[in-house]
């Protein structure tokens, strides 16, 4: 499964990356808000430092202007995902933008008709927001096993992207329900990487090793 990171701020984007674990970011309109910088500084800062798909996502809600801010946005850089919402309007825009050979992002998708349809339009990705879908009292993970299944029965090539993680567990069953990508928030991977276990183990192992007498372990010097 790739693993993008789903925020628009610089320093959590370069500290993650370093890990060596991040193929791709993901923004939205309050994301970008969030950091208070220009929209296109942000972008242009965040391509040169992930060498992989960035999605940016078009704030109007008519046809006409998702597809002018799509073009544009597209031309910001070769990494550039144009992310569109999943309303009427969109599908409309996502089928122009397809044909102009534009990389998308189909989001705050819910249903698995929705994806159906955006596959069938070509987007490159679709965007399940799993987390937003459990407080809705329906299941996420159901919601992935669906589209992945749908995709395979037709062969789409349409990636589906589990987006609005909770918690780490969230990840988890993204991964289990097959979704070729997870977005996720900077402190959600640092729970993936984490566990008290671990501590405590490696604790008693090195609390060990001081019992050896220090020119037994000098190796190291
Ligand atoms: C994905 O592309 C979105 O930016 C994100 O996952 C939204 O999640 P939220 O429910 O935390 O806002």
């Amino acid at each position: 499964m790739e693993i993008f990171i789903d925020t628009a701020n610089i320093d959590e984007i370069k500290k993650y990356s370093k890990f060596g674990i991040i193929d791709g970011v993901t923004t939205n309109p309050a994301l970008i808000a969030k950091e208070g910088k220009n929209f296109k500084d942000v972008l242009v800062e965040i391509c040169d430092i992930v060498d992989g798909p960035i999605s940016a996502e078009v704030v109007s809600t008519d046809t006409e202007n998702m597809i002018r801010e799509g073009r544009l946005i597209n031309q910001l850089h070769k990494n550039i995902v144009v992310k569109l919402p999943s309303i009427p309007e969109g599908f409309e825009a996502l089928n122009v933008l397809s044909s102009d050979g534009i990389k998308t992002n189909f989001t705050v998708v819910y249903t698995s008709n929705q994806a159906l349809l955006a596959a069938k339009l070509g987007a490159t990705y679709v965007s399940p927001f799993v987390g937003r879908l459990d407080v809705n009292s329906t299941s996420g993970s159901d919601l992935i096993s669906e589209i992945v299944c749908m995709y395979e029965n037709y062969n789409f090539d349409t990636k589906v992207l589990a987006a609005s993680m909770r918690n780490s567990i969230y990840v988890k069953d993204a991964a289990l329900a097959g979704a070729h990508v997870a977005t996720i928030p900077p402190e959600i991977l640092d729970q993936m990487m984490n566990s008290e276990l671990s501590n405590i183990a490696l604790e008693g192992f090195l609390d060990e090793w001081k019992k050896l007498p220090k020119e037994k372990r000098n190796y190291f010097e």
